[in-house]
C-alpha cells in the first residue's frame, strides 16, 4: 500500500505496520528525500527569515530539508514538538510548536491534544510530559540527553532527607527524575520557586537539589531553606569577576542571570530569573540596550528577533545535554517512533501528584 505524497514530500508508507510505543501500531514510513529542492526552499523561506542572522545562508540547504520533512511528518504522526528555550535556533524556530521555559512546557503538556509528544529538551522534561499525559506517547530524540542536576540526587537520598528532617516539606526542582519527584511533596521550577516555598506557610522548607537556586530563593523569602549540593554544570561555571569585567568595559551593559548561577553571580546581576523571565526582561528593553545573558548559548540567538534593537552580549556556556537534540535525530524519532519515555506506574502516580500540585498553584 502506498499513501499520498503530502506537501510534495515523499513519506510513502511501506505495507508493514510497526508495533510502536505504548502498544500502539504505527504505520512504517519510508525515509523522505532530503534534497534541497526549490519547493523546500519556498516552504522554509519564512523560517530562514527568522534565523538568518544566526544560520549562514550556505548552511540553510542542510537544515531546510529536515525542517520541511519534520513539519510534514508531525501531521502524519499527530505529533506536537515541545522545545526548551535552550534548543538550537533551527529547532526553536524551525520545528517547535511550543517553546518555553520548564514551567511553560509543563503547563503546555497538560493541554496537548496530539497523540504524540516529541520533547526537544532533556530527559526530565520528557518524563514530566509523560507524567502529565500517561496515555500519550512521549518521545525524546536522544535518550542520553540528561542533566547534571537530575543526576545529583536519587529517590533514596530524598527518603533519607525526609527521615533526617521530619515534618519539613520537600520541594523538588523539576530538574529531577520521576523517582525523586515521587518522594517529594511538590515540584517547582526556577520561575515559581519562591511562590512554591511560601505556599506551605511554614518556617523551614527543603528545596533540592540545586544549591544555588536554593540560595537565590533564600534571598527573596523569610522561609529558612535547607538544600542539597547539586549544581547545573552550565550555570555554575560563571563567575562574578568575569561579568564585572564586561561591566567595567561598558557600564551600560545590563547583566541578566539565571538563578542556577552561584550567588556571587546573581549578586552582580541587574535581573535574575528563569529563562522566560530573562526573555521578558530582555525583550522589554528599549532599542540600543545592551544585555549580557548569563545562561546557555542558544538563548540569545533564539530571542534576537523578538528584541531586534537589543544588543546581546553572550559570555555563554553550552549545555551538552540540550545539544544532543538535533534535526536528524528528531526526524528519526518521528519516522521510527523512538525513543519512548516511560515511567513505572507506581512511581508515576506519586510523581504526578508532585507536578500537578505545582501546576495547579495559582500563577
Ligand atoms: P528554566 O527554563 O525553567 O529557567 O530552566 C532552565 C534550565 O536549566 C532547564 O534545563
Ligand atoms: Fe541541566 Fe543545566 Fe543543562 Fe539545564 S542547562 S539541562 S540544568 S545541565
Amino acid at each position: 500500500m502506498l499513501s499520498a505524497v503530502e506537501d510534495g514530500l515523499d513519506t510513502r508508507q511501506s505495507d508493514v505496520n510497526t508495533e510502536g510505543p505504548a502498544g500502539r501500531s504505527y504505520e512504517k514510513l519510508l525515509r523522505p528525500s532530503l534534497d534541497y529542492t526549490p519547493e523546500v526552499a519556498e516552504a522554509t523561506a519564512h523560517i530562514f527569515e527568522r534565523v538568518k542572522h544566526h544560520i549562514p545562508a550556505i548552511e540553510w540547504p542542510v537544515h531546510a530539508p529536515y525542517i520541511h520533512a519534520i513539519n510534514t511528518l508531525k501531521k502524519e504522526r499527530d505529533a506536537v514538538i515541545l522545545a526548551h528555550n535552550y534548543q538550537t535556533p533551527e529547532i526553536f524556530h524551525g520545528v517547535a510548536d511550543i517553546a518555553g521555559d520548564s514551567l511553560q512546557l509543563a503547563m503546555e503538556a497538560t493541554r496537548v491534544k496530539a497523540h504524540v509528544i516529541v520533547q526537544c529538551g532533556v530527559h526530565f522534561m520528557a518524563e514530566t510530559s509523560k507524567l502529565l499525559n500517561p496515555s500519550k506517547t512521549v518521545l525524546i530524540p536522544d535518550m542520553k540527553a540528561g542533566c547534571s542536576l537530575a543526576e545529583s540526587i536519587t529517590g533514596e537520598d530524598v527518603r533519607l532527607l525526609r527521615e533526617a528532617n521530619p515534618g519539613v516539606p520537600i520541594v523538588t526542582y523539576v530538574n529531577t527524575s520521576a523517582d525523586v519527584k515521587a518522594e517529594s511533596d511538590i515540584c517547582c521550577t526556577s520561575s515559581n520557586a519562591v511562590q512554591v516555598v511560601e505556599s506551605f506557610g511554614v518556617d523551614t522548607v527543603l528545596l533540592i537539589p540545586d544549591e544555588y537556586l536554593a540560595q537565590n530563593v533564600a534571598k527573596q523569602t523569610d522561609v529558612k531553606i535547607l538544600t542539597w549540593k547539586g549544581h547545573c554544570e552550565v550555570h555554575e561555571r560563571f563567575t562574578a569577576d568575569e561579568l564585572l569585567a564586561y561591566k567595567e568595559a561598558d557600564p551600560a551593559i545590563q547583566i541578566v542571570a539565571h538563578p542556577e548561577c552561584p550567588t556571587e553571580v546573581t549578586a552582580v546581576a541587574d535581573y535574575t530569573g528563569s529563562t522566560s523571565g530573562m526573555i521578558d526582561f530582555a525583550t522589554g528593553q528599549k532599542a540600543g540596550a545592551k544585555v549580557l545573558l548569563v545562561t546557555e548559548c542558544s538563548m540569545a540567538s533564539n530571542i534576537q528577533d523578538q528584541a531586534p534593537g537589543v544588543e546581546f552580549i553572550k559570555p555563554c556556556n553550552l549545555c551538552p545535554h540540550m545539544k544532543r537534540i538535533t534535526l536528524p535525530k528528531i526526524l528519526d524519532s518521528l519516522l521510527e517512533m523512538k525513543e519512548e519515555v516511560t515511567v513505572d506506574p507506581m512511581v508515576a502516580q506519586k510523581a504526578r501528584q508532585a507536578v500537578e500540585r505545582m501546576v495547579n498553584l495559582k500563577h
